[in-house]
Parts: C-alpha cells; sequence; structure tokens
C-alpha cells in the first residue's frame, strides 16, 4: 500500500467509527474521579490531620506512603481541594509540587517562589538565597503555607545531591521556631510528603526524619476485587456503553492487582486498550488489545527506568545483557570492567557492583537469586528480567552509550 492510501485508511477508520469513548479526559492520570472508592480511612485521617488549618493553628506534618498507584496523590489533592473550599483566609495557601517532575532542588524552590509570586530568576541565584527569599515573604505577610511534597524520596535520592536536600527539608521544618518566633509572626509551614518508597528514610538525616513522620498515613495496595471496582465507575464515565465487557475489566483487574495492587496501571491499560479498540475503528475494546496494551505499558515502563539510571548502573545492566544465561557477580564485573574501558570511565569496586546488582533486582530489571556452589562458597547467578532489545533501545538513547553504539 502507498503511504497516502495507508493514512486514508487510518484517517477513515476513525472519522467513519463513532469514537468509544465518551470523556477521555477521565482517564488522564490527574483526573479526581468522582467517587473516591476504599480510600475513607486515609481521606478522613488526613482531612482530621490538617483541619486545625481552618482555625488558622498550624497542623502536624504528615507523610503518606504506599507503593505505586494506591491513590495516594489523588487523596492529597481531592482533600486539599475540599480545605480549600473552607478556607476563605487569603494569607493560608496550599502548594503542591511534584519533586520528580520538577527535578532539581533549585526547580522545587523556585515553583514555590512562583506560586508565591515572588519571581526568581531560572539560574543565577544560590539555593540558600532562594530559601531566603521565600522565607521571608512568608513572614512579611505572615503567610500559613501547606507544602504538598509529592514524590518526595526524590529531593534526597541522588547522593551527589542529598546533603543539600536534607538540608532544605530541615529548613523547611524549622522555619517556624526560626522565623516566626524572631518576627512574632504567626506564619507557619506545614510540610505534607508523599512516596511509593519508605526507602529514602534511609535517605534523611534523623532530625528531618522525626519531623517529617509526625503523623503518617498507610496506603495499602488494592485488591483485584478492589481494582474491578474502581475500573467499573471509570469505564462508565470514560466509555460509550457497552464498550467495555465484565471480561475486559476482570482481565485488567488481573493484571493490576494481583501483584501490584496498582490502580495506576489498571487505569492506564484501560486507555490503552480503548485507544487501540478505536485506531481499528472498533466499538469494543478486545482481549487482544488489552494483551498489547500490557506490553506497551511494560516496555514503556523498562524504558524509563533503565533512562533514569545513573552511568554506572547503565553499565552494570549493559554487562549483564551481553550474557546469554545467567552468571556470576564476578563474570559481570569482569564484564563490567571490560565496559567501563570502553566507555572512558573509572569502574568502581566489585562490592559496589555487587550493591548495584541488588538494586536492579529491587527495581525488576534483573534477578538475582543466590545460589550455592558446593566447595566454592555461594554465589550469585545474574540475570537479565527484561528483554535485552529493551535494553539496548533505551541505552542508545544516553549521551555517552551512543558513542559506544555508533562505534561499534
Ligand atoms: N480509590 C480509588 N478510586 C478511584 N480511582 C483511584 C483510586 N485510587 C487510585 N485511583 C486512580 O488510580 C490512578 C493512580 O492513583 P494515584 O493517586 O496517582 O496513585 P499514587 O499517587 O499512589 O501512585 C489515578 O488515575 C487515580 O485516579
Ligand atoms: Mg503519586
Amino acid at each position: 500500500m502507498f503511504l497516502s492510501e495507508f493514512l486514508d485508511d487510518i484517517f477513515n477508520k476513525v472519522s467513519s467509527g463513532k469514537s468509544i469513548f465518551k470523556n477521555r479526559e477521565v482517564l488522564n492520570i490527574d483526573y479526581i474521579p468522582k467517587r473516591i472508592l476504599f480510600r475513607e480511612d486515609q481521606i478522613k485521617k488526613m482531612a482530621e490531620i490538617l483541619s486545625p488549618i481552618i482555625r488558622g493553628a498550624k497542623p502536624s506534618n504528615l507523610l503518606l506512603y504506599g507503593k505505586t498507584g494506591t491513590g495516594k496523590t489523588m487523596v492529597a489533592r481531592y482533600v486539599i481541594n475540599k480545605l480549600r473550599e473552607h478556607i476563605n483566609d487569603q494569607n493560608t495557601i496550599f502548594i503542591y509540587l511534584n519533586c520528580r517532575i520538577d527535578g532539581t532542588l533549585y526547580r522545587v524552590l523556585s515553583e514555590i517562589g512562583d506560586y508565591m509570586g515572588i519571581k526568581i530568576p531560572f539560574t543565577g541565584l544560590s539555593l540558600s538565597e532562594v530559601e531566603k527569599r521565600i522565607f521571608n515573604h512568608l513572614v512579611n505577610k505572615g503567610t500559613k503555607l501547606v507544602l504538598v511534597l509529592d514524590e518526595i524520596d526524590f529531593l534526597v535520592n541522588n547522593p551527589a545531591k542529598r546533603d543539600m536536600g536534607n538540608n532544605i527539608l530541615y529548613d523547611f521544618t524549622r522555619y517556624d521556631s526560626v522565623y516566626t518566633v524572631k518576627n512574632g509572626s504567626n506564619s507557619f509551614i506545614t510540610i505534607v510528603g508523599i512516596s511509593n518508597d519508605l526507602k529514602f528514610m534511609e535517605y534523611l538525616e534523623g532530625r528531618v526524619q522525626s519531623s517529617l513522620r509526625s503523623e503518617e498515613i498507610l496506603f495499602p495496595p488494592y485488591t483485584v476485587e478492589e481494582i474491578k471496582e474502581i475500573l467499573k465507575d471509570r469505564v462508565k464515565e470514560a466509555f460509550v456503553e457497552n464498550s467495555v465487557g465484565e471480561d475486559i475489566i476482570n482481565l485488567i483487574a488481573a493484571y493490576s492487582g494481583s501483584e501490584h495492587g496498582d490502580a495506576r496501571r489498571a487505569v492506564d491499560l484501560l486507555r490503552v486498550s480503548g485507544e487501540l479498540a478505536e485506531r481499528e475503528g472498533r466499538n469494543k475494546i478486545d482481549v487482544k488489545d488489552v494483551e498489547e496494551a500490557l506490553k506497551n505499558i511494560e516496555k514503556d515502563k523498562v524504558q524509563e527506568a533503565i533512562s533514569s539510571l545513573p552511568i554506572h548502573e547503565k553499565a552494570v545492566i549493559f554487562s549483564i545483557a551481553n550474557f546469554a544465561n545467567g552468571e556470576t557477580t564476578g563474570h559481570v564485573y569482569l564484564k563490567y570492567q571490560e565496559v567501563c574501558n570502553q566507555l572512558g570511565l573509572q569502574p568502581l569496586t566489585e562490592r559496589r557492583i555487587s550493591a548495584i546488582i541488588n538494586e536492579l533486582d529491587m527495581l525488576g530489571l534483573v534477578t538475582a537469586p543466590i545460589i550455592n556452589r558446593g566447595r566454592h562458597g555461594r554465589s550469585k547467578k545474574v540475570q537479565l528480567a527484561v528483554d535485552k532489545n529493551q535494553i539496548i533501545n533505551a541505552l542508545k538513547n544516553d549521551e555517552v552509550f551512543k558513542l559506544l553504539f555508533n562505534a561499534v
């Protein structure tokens, strides 16, 4: 088929077939559903903890935690929106930020500045200067601030910036006693941290940790049955009637519930499956759409996980990808040294590589069970857990690896 006929074909299918979506926005990741199921306890607890703000008093700092897709972001935004409706004091403000999306500490601070109407240049100021401007502004206005830091772990994940991240969090938790007491203003900051991963606590200084964890709310994974109910509501809001059968809902729930309890994965699968059916001009989602959607989503996840790895982690996974079968940590290390040579990197120690292999295992990119080798002691059998081509494709986008692939 000629290219132009091919395009005609695609566009005709879309324009002739009625869309199976009634309201596509409902499937966006930041949509807050009409009915929030199974999170009553968390919503009530968060509302109670923050409620003093309505009288102008300072609520405790709070940490929301639980795995991806357990409704933390949704609940936080829902409660904050509700609180806003009950407050008509201009000096009480709520700021919601996502620390992963904002990327750097500087960006996070300048976003906070933006919300408050302080102009902060793109670069040029030191972090402490930006922070000082924010704090001065808050004190002068007597602002009461509830600061929601979603994916807060990204402020301290990077070892090179961990101290800076801790310092800033410390300053924010100390704002009330340092600034307010000195100036006699009744301004304060309450921090609501949100994290998919409690491991980041290890990266926090003790004083920051205890302050942030004054109150905690756990978000457990959803069961398959719960995911089904969540999906049913979403299907009703998003799709034309009869375009998503019960069998499809069950299948998506099975793919997102059993192992993960992840409503995000469920909603994503539903959206992508719908798009695939629509693209072919069908008015019903098929099982094969869901299976195709699952493949797409897994591929995206792997790409995303790999592209955000530091360079030595990338070198390690590339080394592992070079073996057809499971290899010992020792062999991976030899290969890794070779790769470092080719990339012009100074290799890290074998101990560090062993730790990196554990991290990659936790990310689901490799498996590394410990095996017994008789009189040779114990070792790990390291193997890729994902398709080798996905690794290679993701690495092709890396500036350093690009050179290596071009050279081959
Ligand atoms: N209890 C629920 N009821 C309805 N939709 C939900 C529920 N929990 C999560 N979702 C949906 O699942 C997706 C992921 O939720 P989100 O709050 O982003 O999870 P987290 O922040 O914990 O990773 C969102 O689209 C959200 O609307
Ligand atoms: Mg979230």
